[in-house]
């Protein structure tokens, strides 16, 4: 049995209390932004977050506000955000919060992984740095800066839970909100996936890692299987006379659950003949090939046809999208892909 490891976090502190990144969320610890941040953040970067936080607390500065609005307005302030479920559970955090809890999040993990969409990490995530509890949340770059430090080759995702019991083990009492931020700011700027930066960083000396040669090759990774490739055609059925076109919501529960579509076929595993596709056609004419949108998520890629025509009448299910009201509809990005190839 080796000596139990215990990595000194005061020189990580030192390092963040002079270098930390400046990022809107870091302003107060107000749990209302620390959570919508952390949500904002849990499947997406920081740099695509900064608009998408600024524009949400510009329009909703309190929870009470984002309780009131409607779910589509959340979702079109979500669209290109990706994981819509985040911002339908988002939704419902922020009602349960304002109507049942008086406006006030709970301060403990236990407590917060009772909300709608706080899990584990954000759980943790916002315990740490909006309550100062002595918690570690697990994200990517923590995990990282984790495996590197303890030297834990095991392959992720099995490694996981050692993992958290292993940052968890890095906390600093009362000052676990910024151990948190420590750890991510290290892990994106110095203890980057490919190349990490081992001279400047501020724990170089307890990491094992770095000390066995093997920082750059942690955390080990399981091969992930290819991801299997879908088809579908999708529908641009333009209005003649002022160029609003047909849209449709999806349905609430599964994949873009309540983002809007442009009407077409499903997605499969066969691309589709141009009479099959044609059957699933809003009532229109002129229909051309327009191009393909690509889009790759998280279980499966997507080659998807874009027909152009001009549409004879409203379709079942369908309403008019005007060409000035695109801002404000819960399009996701494949259908902003979509829609780039008909109206560059
Ligand atoms: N990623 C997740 N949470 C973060 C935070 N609070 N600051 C920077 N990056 C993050």
């Amino acid at each position: 049995m080796t000596k139990r490891h215990r990595p000194d976090m005061r020189p990580l502190l030192a390092w963040y209390g002079a270098h930390q990144r400046d990022l809107p969320w870091r302003k107060n610890a107000d749990p209302y932004r620390v959570w919508l941040s952390e949500v904002m953040l849990q499947q997406t970067t920081v740099p695509t977050v900064l608009g998408y936080f600024e524009r949400f607390l510009a329009r909703w500065p309190t929870i009470e506000g984002l309780a009131r609005a409607s779910q589509d307005e959340v979702l079109a302030q979500w669209a290109g955000l990706g994981y819509y479920a985040r911002a339908r559970k988002l939704h419902e955090c922020a009602k349960l919060i304002a109507d049942e809890c008086n406006g006030r999040f709970p301060n403990t993990i236990e407590a917060l992984e009772e909300l709608p969409g706080i899990g584990p990490y954000t759980a943790r995530a916002v315990a740490a740095i909006a309550f100062n509890v002595d918690a570690v949340p697990l994200d990517g770059n923590i995990e990282r800066v984790t495996a590197r430090l303890f030297a834990v080759t095991d392959p992720l995702p099995q490694a996981k839970p050692r993992l958290a019991a292993l940052a968890q083990s890095l906390a600093a009492p009362g000052q676990c909100g910024d151990l948190a931020q420590a750890l991510m700011d290290l892990g994106a700027t110095i203890c980057t996936p490919t190349k990490p930066d081992c001279p400047q960083c501020p724990i170089r000396q307890d990491c094992r890692a770095q000390a066995q040669g093997l920082a750059e090759t942690l955390p080990a990774r399981e091969k992930r299987a290819a991801k299997p490739q879908r088809f579908g055609v999708a529908f641009f059925a333009e209005r003649k006379s002022d160029g609003a076109f047909l849209v449709r919501k999806r349905p609430e529960k599964g994949l873009l659950g309540g983002m809007l579509e442009l009407p077409g076929t499903d997605w499969r595993a066969e691309p589709w003949t141009d009479k099959e596709a044609m059957a699933h056609a809003p009532s229109g004419n002129g229909w051309r090939k327009a191009g393909r949108a690509k889009h790759v998520f998280t279980h499966f890629a997507l080659d998807l046809v874009v027909m152009s025509g001009y549409a004879t009448r409203l379709s079942q299910g369908c309403f008019w999208a005007k060409p000035d009201q695109l801002a404000d509809l819960a399009l996701p990005t494949l259908m902003k892909k979509a829609l780039r190839i008909v109206r560059p």
